[in-house]
């Protein structure tokens, strides 16, 4: 059985101040135990997210991490060792906003994934068409190419321990849900893409939704059989409302 997760990606958003008041607003959710927990804060506040959260059942994760996994002269990047040594257990690769904003591109968002897993951090690797790929018709083919970049250089094994993100972009950030049944359609097509490497991994890899997922439509689009819990942006700076999504996502 897979289990659920929510996981919260902060983006660029936070002060001081705001970190520590979402901090203690996290640390005072009753969670569900069926549920695992995650926050992506921006690099600068991972440490003191960490520490302001020990103890509680919420694992914290980076939104990036570089294409070397140990140390060195790259001016500006942060390890994925180094981020293991922060007390970090999840990276995003792939997010559309640094593949259509910064450019990033499969090969390396490649490296980025293997120095996650050579660093022991689990990769959640984030795929997804833009409006203009849906209205042409082009949704299943944008997000195969993106999931076979990394089939085809490290195996459907690499799998085991990754988590897939669906992330439609047309509805990042837009309040324009896809409708459970257009997110299952896509989540079953990537499993049935993976089960024809290896079913066992296709049946084991956890996909999740993102995109303007909030409290009022989360129980639906969570009871779809392949959603197996989200990814929220803004909706999880707001400790309430991604606590309220968290216990949609619980049994
Ligand atoms: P929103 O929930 O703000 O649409 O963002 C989704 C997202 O991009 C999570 O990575």
């Amino acid at each position: 059985m897979r289990r659920t997760m929510v996981a919260g990606n902060w983006k660029m958003h936070g002060t001081r101040a705001s970190v520590a008041e979402l901090i203690d607003g996290l640390r005072g959710l009753v969670l569900p135990n069926d549920v695992d927990v995650a926050v992506f804060p921006p690099q600068l506040f991972i440490d003191r997210v960490i520490k302001g959260l020990q103890g509680a059942p919420i694992s914290v994760g980076a939104q990036d991490a570089a294409v070397e996994s140990g140390q060195g002269a790259l001016t500006g990047e942060i390890s994925s060792s180094q981020l293991v040594d922060a007390g970090c257990k999840l990276v995003l690769v792939g997010h559309s906003e640094r593949r259509l904003i910064l450019g990033e591109q499969d090969e390396t968002l490649n490296r980025k994934f293997a120095a996650a897993q050579a660093s022991g951090l689990t990769p959640v690797l984030c795929i997804g068409e833009t409006l203009e790929q849906r209205e042409a018709g082009q949704t299943l083919e944008v997000v195969e190419r993106q999931l076979n970049a990394v089939i085809d250089e490290f195996g459907i094994d690499a799998f085991v321990n990754a988590v897939i993100a669906y992330e439609p972009v047309w509805a990042i950030g837009t309040g324009l849900t896809a409708s459970p049944q257009q997110a299952q359609d896509v989540h079953a097509a990537i499993r049935a893409q993976l089960a024809q490497k290896n079913s066992e991994v296709a049946q084991g890899v956890r996909l999740l939704y993102g995109g303007s997922v909030k409290a009022a439509n989360a129980v639906e689009l969570f009871s779809m059989p392949d959603i197996d819990g989200g990814l929220i942006g803004g909706a999880s700076l707001n400790a309430d409302e991604f606590g309220a999504i968290i216990r949609a996502a619980g049994n």
